[in-house]
């Protein structure tokens, strides 16, 4: 098992073969495997920029390009067998790369480095779910903000504490997710204006001796620039950090709004009804219906949260440069942002399946006093009364339809009157839910009018945003 060198690509200097453990935890094929479009795409553009500076023959350059396209074929068809004794992606490919071209293959690794390598393709792979996740997160949003046109004047009872607070619109409920989302996009795009750096011609750490084209492989890549220093090119990972953190705050958004239809979809509160498309059965309880959709979007922001946890605490106190450890950026980087895309996915689907329950929303919406708010705006803007008294009177007058055991739009306006004798039957007019949420016309506000106008805002912008690409 130890006698011979087993690694063709750096076992020069060895005399004996990795111990079987050793190979077991220095293996990184059986997650990085996912990097070989970026690893191939990389190795093009270091390949074309080699011949261009006159570092390699144009032959060569020539050969490895069309070797390199026939393992993405191969990887693309399935057939491309990875081996664990090749340690990772880099060596699988360019090992596959000599068996197909022969020694011209040998000539891709000059002026690179794996660490400039892994770094530049783990920056693309990023780049590139970023790309993904912008598209899918305008997808939720679409989806929202369509149900919000249909519900702009659906009332439900707004929750603070979980308490019925005031009646709002669910559509209004629901764009305050599209503006949450807005910012997560607006997280990646920033993320990804940063990332967007070439770290490849850093080479191990230092930089090279070889009179490399640094621009031309950034600009043949799509990124900006190439970055400045190879020290820090080898050894950042901000990247990932910056995007493991958007991804953990999309992913509570999602968790909240996942929590919300669970809850709506108690039988306590029978607010919404999801198809059976999203909904599965009890093995024991026939007449079950249960949320698994949301409840398992409502709980990967655990998994999402700890992959950027986890690659804090890789990264914490690693002294430059390349160090082994980073190693362990990939495969949590990778669950994380794949579980993202399913979140997604789901929520897309739920949101547009979901089907409100105008009735039980409203009804829910008149109890709880919800509309004490608006009696005490009414007696402050009727009988100028200042607002803390007004707070003060609508409280006892609470107390009064509690003791009655009615709402509020219930109570007399004698029992009213024995309150504040002011009172007049003017008052009835803002003690209902649907005349409640109408009067809340402030910019941003629950107003139907607003939503409906914001909804229709939001809808055309997302449509701008999709003819443009
Ligand atoms: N598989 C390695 C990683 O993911 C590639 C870089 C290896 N570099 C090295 N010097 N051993 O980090």
């Amino acid at each position: 098992m130890t006698d011979k060198p087993a690694n063709t690509m750096w076992g020069g200097r060895f005399a004996m073969s990795p111990a079987e453990i050793m190979q077991e935890i220095n293996a990184s094929i059986g997650f990085d495997k996912q990097l070989a479009p970026q690893d191939i795409r990389g190795s093009k553009a270091h390949a074309a920029m080699l011949a261009e500076a006159g570092i390699i023959a144009k032959t060569d350059a020539r050969e490895i390009a069309k070797g390199l396209d026939k393992i993405k074929a191969e990887i693309d068809a399935g057939t491309f067998e990875f081996s664990r004794a090749l340690e990772d992606v880099h060596m699988n490919v360019e090992n596959r790369l000599k068996e197909l071209i022969g020694p011209a293959a040998g000539r891709l690794h000059t002026a690179r480095s794996r660490n400039d390598q892994v770094a530049t393709d783990f920056r693309l792979f990023v780049r590139d779910a970023i790309d993904g996740i912008d598209a899918a997160l305008e997808n939720v949003q679409q989806a929202l903000a369509e149900k919000a046109e249909a519900h702009a004047a659906t009332v439900m009872p707004g929750f603070t504490h979980l308490q019925p607070a005031q009646p709002v619109t669910f559509g209004h409920h629901l764009l305050a997710y599209v503006e949450m989302i807005a910012r997560d996009r607006g997280r990646f795009a920033d993320a990804r204006k940063r990332l967007n750096e070439s770290p490849l011609g850093s080479a191990a750490l230092a930089g090279t001796s070889f009179p490399i084209d640094r621009e031309m492989t950034a600009e043949s890549l799509g990124f900006d620039r190439p970055m400045a220093n190879s020290l820090d090119g080898v050894s950042d990972r901000d990247f990932a950090l910056e995007t493991l953190a958007a991804a953990t705050i999309a992913a509570v958004h999602f968790s909240r709004l996942a929590e919300e239809i669970v809850i709506w979809m108690t039988p306590q509160f029978g607010f919404v009804k999801l198809s059976d498309r999203f909904t599965t059965g009890s093995s024991i309880m026939p007449q079950k219906r249960n949320p698994d959709a949301a409840e398992l979007a409502r709980a990967k922001v655990g998994r999402i949260a700890s992959a950027f946890q986890g690659l804090v605490i890789v990264m914490k106190g690693l002294p430059l440069a390349y160090s082994k450890d980073m190693q362990e950026d990939k495969e949590t980087t990778f669950d994380a942002l794949s579980s993202l895309r399913l979140v997604m996915a789901a929520m897309a689907g739920m949101i547009t399946d979901l089907e409100p329950n105008a009735e039980a929303m409203r009804a829910a919406a008149g109890r709880g006093y919800s509309t004490a708010t608006d009696l005490a705006d009414w007696l402050v803007r009727e009988l100028k009364m200042p607002f803390r008294e007004a707070h003060h009177v609508t409280g006892a007058i609470v107390k009064a339809a509690e003791t009655k055991g009615v709402d509020l739009d219930q109570l007399s306006l004698t029992d009213m009157q024995a309150v504040e004798p002011r009172i007049t039957k003017a008052v009835f007019s803002v003690l209902s839910v649907e005349n409640s949420v109408k009067s809340r016309t402030s910019y941003g506000g629950t107003a139907p009018q607003n939503v409906a106008k914001m909804a229709r805002q939001w809808l055309r912008r997302l449509e701008k945003a999709r003819s443009k690409v």
